[in-house]
């Protein structure tokens, strides 16, 4: 049990930027943080902290919390875990009764997985660095393979011995249970016999993100190939192989900052990396990437580079999970080390500044890459150089941004010798393939549906349209979604009054009626459904808050909702009113926000019927009464100076 006042403190210390911060690389956003969300999937960060607030949010899958919510959804962690987790970061001693063996035993799967590694990496990094035997077989072998002790340290390296128990030994004499040894791994249970897995090797912990111990890769001293030079830690509760990358909670705050992520083959390859002066690496562990493990790497960075032991077999298997790389939107760069060389001897025998030398210019994209590798097999064979062009441009559909695309097909155009019109054409044949599987549609219901074909964009600026009215609704929309129910005074002139009179309302009550008054509706389909959404809430005196409009069950309402209230700031990057988010929170802002946006909206409005009616008096239709347009052009004239002297601004354009 954590004691309350305990617990209090932790509250008052905990800095939520801090604690979200060291899984999520959050940029500064005026008064708040932003990232890629952790809990979803994207592109574009729609994952905000406030240090004001003390909480995140994610205007795009909706969580939302407290420091201690996050570590708890994002560790897994119950409610102590994440306790016990935050007042560790900030070293707040939590006085708690020592643990018996029976509370040991009592600890959650877990938690007690945790422990019991935690232990083991004590107990092999002991013998390591403090037995004889440790000593004159662990550590020279690491030192032999030019392992500084720093290094050692660091990595947490150590020694099981030579031993059928030791470990085990140790362990249950400790209090921890014989079950917790069975499912972490660390021994064997044969019938009622028990023995250390990893006795006679050299020991690499794994790390979770988070930096706990959370399983082992045992390495073989001899040169006896009939045993396998790895052994490693089963899946447990804690260690999931495919969520893992080795090497991550050393290289996180590294990957971020360089905004790249190296991705090698082996333990020796993260740590010698590590030594040279190059921090950014992670390890696959000789398994094939998953896809969680890319978007581990992704929340740091969408660039990876692999580095490569040049064996062109090799290589070319791995070429499924680059593409699962592609698939994700991330850039993806590869190395080729010399002949007989791997990233580990690489660095071992190198200056840092050398190795990443080498790096930088030899770092090719992948696409590019792949092309070379596929030509050099073809030669000059016109024949099979049609044969890969399949290939490669299976690659490139994989690429979710359209305009990276059309630079590869350039690009490959170019290697190939090809006319662009060629691989834009059989790029279209598997894009559209891939649209059919995707929407699980015949052959017939698709030719109905053909989506647009690729083409290389047009040059040309996009025009502004400067009568469109599509800024004014988008923001009315905004408004209505961000501030909704709150509260607001405003002057309403109501009917038979002749003065207005202070009402006291919500955003969305007088949004709706103001526009319903003045008979106006929105033009834009989106924005249109959007407010009429609203003027349902209104009538039913049920108007949510923003996090409800993010999860409606109309996908169009809630894609729009996501798309205004996550990128809140770039509205303002127009110069426009420079209204800032943090300050419409202010009440007198917000009134001020309200009534400029609708009248902005109706002078747009305005604009466009004076527009059209010039345009009909310049060009009458027989039969037009020429005075009554004129008398309506006045009309609108003198509401759109009114307007505009409202707006406190005279209209420049
Ligand atoms: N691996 C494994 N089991 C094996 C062989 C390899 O789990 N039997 C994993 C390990 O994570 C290893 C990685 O695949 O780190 C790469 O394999 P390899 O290059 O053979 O090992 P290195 O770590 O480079 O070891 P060394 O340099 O000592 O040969
Ligand atoms: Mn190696």
């Amino acid at each position: 049990m954590i004691p309350h006042d305990t617990i209090d403190v932790i509250m008052d210390t905990v800095r939520i930027e801090e604690v979200v911060g060291d899984f999520v690389s959050l940029k500064r956003r005026g008064s708040n943080l932003i990232g890629l969300c952790p809990f979803h999937s994207e592109r574009t960060p729609s994952f905000s902290v406030s240090p004001v607030k003390g909480i995140y949010k994610c205007f795009g899958c909706g969580k939302a919390g407290n420091a201690v919510n996050f570590v708890m959804e994002h560790e897994k962690f119950t409610y102590p875990e994440a306790l016990r987790y935050l007042a560790k970061k900030y070293h707040i001693e939590v006085q708690e009764e020592a643990e018996s063996a029976e509370e040991i035993a009592a600890k959650s799967e877990r938690e007690g997985l945790f422990a019991v590694s935690e232990f083991a990496q004590k107990f092999f990094s002991g013998q390591l660095l403090n037995t004889d035997e440790g000593k004159s077989v662990g550590l020279s072998y690491f030192r032999g393979r030019g392992f500084s002790d720093d290094t050692i340290i660091k990595f947490q390296l150590g020694y099981s011995p030579d031993e059928w128990e030791s470990f085990t030994k140790q362990a249950l004499a400790n209090g921890y249970s014989r079950e917790m040894l069975d499912k972490s791994g660390l021994a064997i249970v044969k019938d009622d016999k028990m023995y250390d897995r990893f006795r006679s090797r050299v020991i690499f912990p794994i790390h979770s993100q988070a930096g706990r111990v959370i399983g082992f890769g045992g390495r073989i001293l001899s040169s006896d190939k009939s045993k396998a030079k790895y052994v490693n830690s089963p899946e447990s509760e804690i260690y999931n192989k495919s969520k893992v990358l080795y090497g991550i909670a050393f290289a996180k705050n590294a990957i971020a900052a360089n905004d790249m992520c190296y991705l090698v083959e082996g333990y020796t390859d993260v740590i010698s990396m590590h030594q040279a002066g190059i921090q950014n690496v992670v390890a696959s562990s000789g398994t094939s990437l998953t896809v969680d493990q890319i978007k581990l790497i992704k929340r740091y960075t969408p660039n990876i580079t692999i580095l490569y032991d040049g064996d062109p077999a090799g290589i070319k298997a791995s070429f499924r999970g680059i593409d699962m790389i592609l698939e994700q939107g991330m850039n993806v760069k590869v190395v080729l080390f010399p002949d007989g060389e791997d990233p580990d001897s690489f660095a071992r025998t190198r200056r840092s500044s050398e190795v990443t030398g080498f790096i930088q210019k030899s770092a090719k994209d992948f696409i590019r890459f792949k092309i070379e590798l596929l030509l050099d097999e073809t030669g000059n064979d016109p024949l099979k150089k049609v044969s890969i062009i399949k290939e490669f441009i299976d690659s490139i559909a994989l690429i979710p941004d359209r305009l990276t695309r059309m630079a590869y097909v350039k690009e490959s155009a170019e290697r190939m010798k090809m006319d662009e019109s060629v691989i834009l054409n059989e790029l279209n044949k598997v894009l559209r393939n891939k649209f059919r599987k995707q929407a699980d549609l015949t052959h017939e219901e698709f030719e109905a549906t053909i989506p647009e074909p690729e083409v290389i964009p047009a040059q040309q600026p996009q025009t502004l349209d400067l009568t469109s009215t599509e800024y004014q609704e988008r923001e009315l929309v905004r408004l209505l979604l961000a501030y909704g129910p709150k509260q607001i005074k405003m002057f309403s002139l109501a009917e038979g009054q002749a003065e207005p009179v202070e009402v006291v309302t919500t955003v969305a009550e007088f949004i709706v009626n103001d526009l319903r008054n003045d008979g106006l509706e929105l033009t834009f389909e989106v924005y249109a459904k959007v407010l009429s959404e609203y003027a349902k809430l209104v009538d039913a005196e049920a108007v949510p808050k923003p996090e409800v409009m993010i999860q409606h069950p109309d996908p169009v309402i809630s894609r729009c909702a996501v798309d205004l209230l996550a990128t809140p700031y770039e509205l303002h990057d127009w110069g426009k009113r420079r209204i800032h988010i943090p300050l419409e929170e202010d009440e007198e802002v917000l009134e001020r926000a309200v009534t400029s946006s609708l009248l902005a909206f109706k002078a747009r409005r305005i604009e466009q019927l004076l527009a059209d009616t010039a345009k009909e008096i310049r060009e009458p239709a027989p039969d037009t009464d020429i005075m009554l347009l004129m008398r309506k052009y006045k009309e609108l004239k003198i509401l759109n100076a009114q307007i505009n002297k409202q707006l406190g601004r005279i209209i420049t354009r």
